[in-house]
């Protein structure tokens, strides 16, 4: 018998309750899925262990995505292809693995209940050690019971009576069942085999595994939250706001400040650096990451970009796929799309679109311009309502304009098109021939004044 530790995780429901296509452990979750939080916290677990995943409904996403997303766990997938209940998984698990009986205890949890701390698995491991038990199953207290198994106490042990088996008298119990346990695997070996459809939902109950008379006990917690399962997309808000309020605590405690974290949306996957400060109605999402002392204003969405330390993003910008560079001021109102490359001092102000532009360091684009597809050289200056026309009704061109050059507003440049270094734009030109290092380019009609003309043109009212 080896000191290592099976871990059954039941993933094989349905979740007709959540009302959604997607397969419950992959339901989403504050920027990951639920079955990832369960994993992540199992795979803390220091002792030897194996991770067996009952699959059904949905199997081969559930797979994939685990795979994927763990590939370095010692993991098993095992097929349950009629899902008959708790029992009947944990039965599958151990009919198609002989190996598993190898290992002294087993654990069993659901894959929807993503707020279980690594800690609570560790209590448990040592209570069924120390306390020599053939099970151990973690049980809270609910005001209102309604749904869970009750733990009926006996002298020695407890049973489990299903909400749909109870009578009013049961009902009235409220310590329930989490559906968290630990087990001897010889004692399931046991009795898994005993297990009947005989009650009313004519399934195989995992819970009939303990009973009175048995060496099992309970552990029971005063924090329900930590056991909420995710049956419906209520209960799926309820931990996303909890997993949230964990990880805005967990970022306040490492020196990131929330001017009102309420009102904030950041995903598990994001990382911000000390000292920076995040206002209120901010979104951050994917793989996101914040420099050390930025600043992120309010209404401002930024989804799998990297600010790098010492920026600013103004109010209401919105950032996708996006890299800034250090004490760089971008918006308010700034638009940064998909590969903008953006270098350290920049300056790109409201109204202003990018997408696949690389900035060098110091590039100014203050007010009301699109550019698209370009590359611009350190310490550019770019006038107000600057347009790169970068689409031909088929393909995309590239603008090229190089260093300290100087662009007049309300300029378009027709791509693909190349702009020296050194180069002056006159204001209100549309310039569709490339322009060497140095020049000055102006493409406008010559102004016409007449003196004393404008009252044949100036109407007034009758
Ligand atoms: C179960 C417990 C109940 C406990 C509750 C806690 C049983 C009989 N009852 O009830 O005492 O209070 O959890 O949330 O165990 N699953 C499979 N294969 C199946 C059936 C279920 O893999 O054939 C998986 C589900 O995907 C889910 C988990 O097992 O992850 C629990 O199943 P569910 O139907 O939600 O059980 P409950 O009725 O909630
Ligand atoms: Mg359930």
């Amino acid at each position: 018998m080896s000191d290592k530790i099976n871990i059954v995780l039941l993933a094989a429901g349905k979740g007709t309750r959540l009302n959604i296509d997607i397969a419950k452990p992959l339901c989403p979750a504050n920027g990951k899925t639920l079955v990832d939080y369960v994993i992540e916290e199992l795979a803390e677990i220091e002792s030897e262990k194996k991770l067996y995943v009952v699959v059904g409904h949905k199997a081969e996403n559930v797979e994939t995505h685990i795979c994927e997303n763990f590939p370095n766990l010692d993991k098993k997938f095992i097929l349950q292809k009629e899902q008959l209940g708790t029992g009947h998984a944990v039965k599958t698990f151990l009919d198609e693995s002989p190996e598993a009986k190898d290992a002294e205890f087993t654990i069993v949890v659901c894959a929807d209940t993503p707020l279980i701390k690594k800690n609570t698995y560790d209590q448990l491991i040592n209570k069924i050690k120390n306390d020599d038990l053939q099970a151990v199953c973690a049980t809270f207290k609910l005001a209102n019971p309604t749904g869970y198994g009750r733990i009926v106490h006996a002298d020695k042990g407890f049973k489990i009576i299903e909400e749909k088996d109870a009578s009013d008298e049961i009902k009235k119990i409220n310590e329930v069942n989490s559906g968290l346990y630990i087990f001897k695997t010889e004692h399931i070996n046991s009795y898994i085999n005993n297990l009947n459809k005989e009650n009313n939902s004519n399934e195989y109950y995992l819970t009939d595994l303990v009973e009175p008379g048995l060496d099992v006990a309970t552990l029971c917690y005063k924090d329900s939250l930590e056991f909420t399962g995710v049956n419906n997309l209520i209960q799926l808000e309820q931990i996303e706001k909890e997993l949230r309020r964990r990880k805005i605590e967990e970022l306040q405690l490492s020196g990131v400040r929330f001017i009102n974290s309420d009102s904030v949306y950041i995903e598990q996957t994001v990382r911000i650096e000390r000292e920076c400060t995040i206002y209120p109605n901010v979104v951050l999402m994917g793989k996101t990451s914040i420099g050390q002392h930025s600043i992120i204003e309010s209404g401002t969405t930024i989804k799998n970009s990297t600010v790098a330390a010492n920026s600013i993003i103004k109010s209401n910008s919105y950032l996708e796929g996006a890299m800034v560079g250090e004490r760089s001021a971008i918006g308010p109102m700034a638009r940064l799309r998909e590969g903008s490359v953006i270098g350290e001092a920049c300056k790109i102000g409201n109204f202003v679109e990018t997408k696949k532009v690389n900035f060098e360091n110091g590039v100014k684009v203050s007010h009301l311009s699109y550019l698209g597809d370009a590359d611009i050289g350190e310490n550019t200056n770019i006038g107000c309502g600057f347009v790169t026309c970068n689409y031909d009704g088929a393909n995309k061109h590239k603008t090229t304009i190089g260093k300290n050059s100087f662009i007049g507003s309300d300029c378009q440049v027709v791509a693909p098109i190349k702009i020296g270094s050194d180069a002056y734009i006159g204001s209100g030109s549309t310039i569709n021939k490339d322009v060497p290092d140095g020049a000055f380019a102006i493409a406008r009609e010559r102004q016409t004044t007449k003196e004393n003309m404008a009252k044949i043109f100036i109407k007034k009212k009758e």
